[in-house]
């Protein structure tokens, strides 16, 4: 049989997101958005917009860099705009890490390694400490060369160690370094690129980019999905130091001139302006994700600490998958991940209030029945 696909697709294991299922009507708690929709500045914004749908957007995304640079105390040479943080993600495997090795923690987000063999680009799993939190000196000490030691260069994994990605707060666990700690790591690869993903830092942790001026090697990125409620837009940036940035434009238009459309750029660009409602309705899921913790520890719960929109638990009786397809039954759904070492564990993300109360009821009366 004609075999049409290149031996690269032919590969691919590729990411898997939380269901968006159309069925019913779900609690849906599986994908970390925001429960309380954009700001109606946003909407406003997006249907002024329409009217210049028949030209293309500005392929340089000026304004929305000017707003994301102004509320970021940095210049527009230090922002990139992308489709989506995962977008710029992407981008930043070809731009710093093919033919070398990237680190990133063993427990962390999914499409990491969906990217480092899409771009085939080596990766060494860093395990985490027990309690599920990142030690940086795990990502210290590597040598100015960034050569691999001896004891870890396998076939597999060989190769001159280009950068390290990770998540802060993590992916599931919701756990965060202190900004002294991404410093650390920082400080200690001068000669790799250090991507720290914030796509949850709204929630509780300190941005490392204030570091982005001192440190030539770090690059920060960000999305407007989940504290800024536009998952649907599909808009994130990265901010970092000229040449960084510099690397995922040439990247980016040697792929495509105009990743962020029009409705994406207004809608983004109100956002950020609406500070007041951002703060809002970030406070009131910080709120929210405080007292289900409690409630769910008084339920029996093991909770780990969140920084972020979302919580992850498990239970010491009743096996993860179990409480996932228990809850699917009734109407909510939540994450599961099918993977060593986090496979008794559902990541919740925080909804709202009445949602939050109709989640603890179900887990309540699962957990009694057994
Ligand atoms: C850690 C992390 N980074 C990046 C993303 C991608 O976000 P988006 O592409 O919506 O900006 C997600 C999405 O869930 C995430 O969990």
């Amino acid at each position: 049989m004609t075999e049409y696909l290149s031996e690269l697709a032919q590969g691919l294991k590729p990411y898997v997101p939380g269901e968006q299922p159309s069925d019913r009507q779900y609690i849906k708690l599986n994908t970390n958005e925001n429960p309380y929709g954009p700001s109606h500045q946003v909407k406003l914004a997006i249907e002024e917009e329409i009217g210049s749908l028949r030209l293309y957007p500005d392929p340089d995304c000026v304004a929305l860099r000017d707003r994301v640079a102004a509320y970021y105390g940095v210049s527009r040479e230090n922002v990139f705009v992308g489709n989506g943080s995962d977008e710029v993600l992407a981008f930043a495997f070809p731009a710093f890490f093919t033919s070398g090795t990237v680190l990133f923690p063993n427990i962390t987000y999914s499409f990491y390694p969906v990217y480092s063999d899409l771009f085939k680009t080596k990766y060494m799993e860093i395990p985490l400490k027990e309690d599920f939190s990142i030690d940086p000196a795990d990502y210290c000490g590597f040598g100015t060369a960034g050569e691999m030691p001896d004891d870890q260069a396998d076939g597999m994994h060989e190769g001159r160690i280009r950068g390290i990605l990770i998540p802060n707060p993590n992916a599931p666990t919701g756990k965060c370094l202190a900004p002294e700690a991404v410093e650390q790591i920082v400080k200690a690869n001068r000669d790799k690129v250090v991507l720290i993903d914030e796509a949850y830092i709204d929630f509780g942790g300190v941005s490392a980019v204030g570091l982005t001026e001192r440190y030539e090697n770090l690059l920060v990125v960000m999305t407007l999905s989940k504290s800024r409620a536009l998952a649907g837009l599909r808009v994130g940036f990265a901010i970092g130091g000229k040449k960084l940035i510099d690397g995922l434009n040439a990247v980016k238009n040697s792929f495509n001139s105009y990743t962020v459309d029009r409705l994406a750029l207004a809608g983004a660009a109100a956002a950020i302006e609406d500070g007041r409602y951002f703060m809002q309705t970030r406070d009131m899921i910080i709120a929210t994700r405080e007292r289900v913790a409690a409630a769910l520890c008084d339920i029996g719960f093991k909770v780990v600490p969140s920084q972020a929109n979302f919580v992850f638990i498990s239970h010491p009786t009743v096996r993860a998958q179990a409480i996932f397809e228990e809850l699917r039954g009734m109407g909510i759904l939540v994450r599961y991940f099918n993977k060593p070492l986090i496979d008794n564990y559902l990541r919740v993300t925080i909804g709202t209030d009445e949602e939050m109360d109709r989640f603890l009821s179900a887990v309540r009366e699962i957990a009694a029945l057994r």
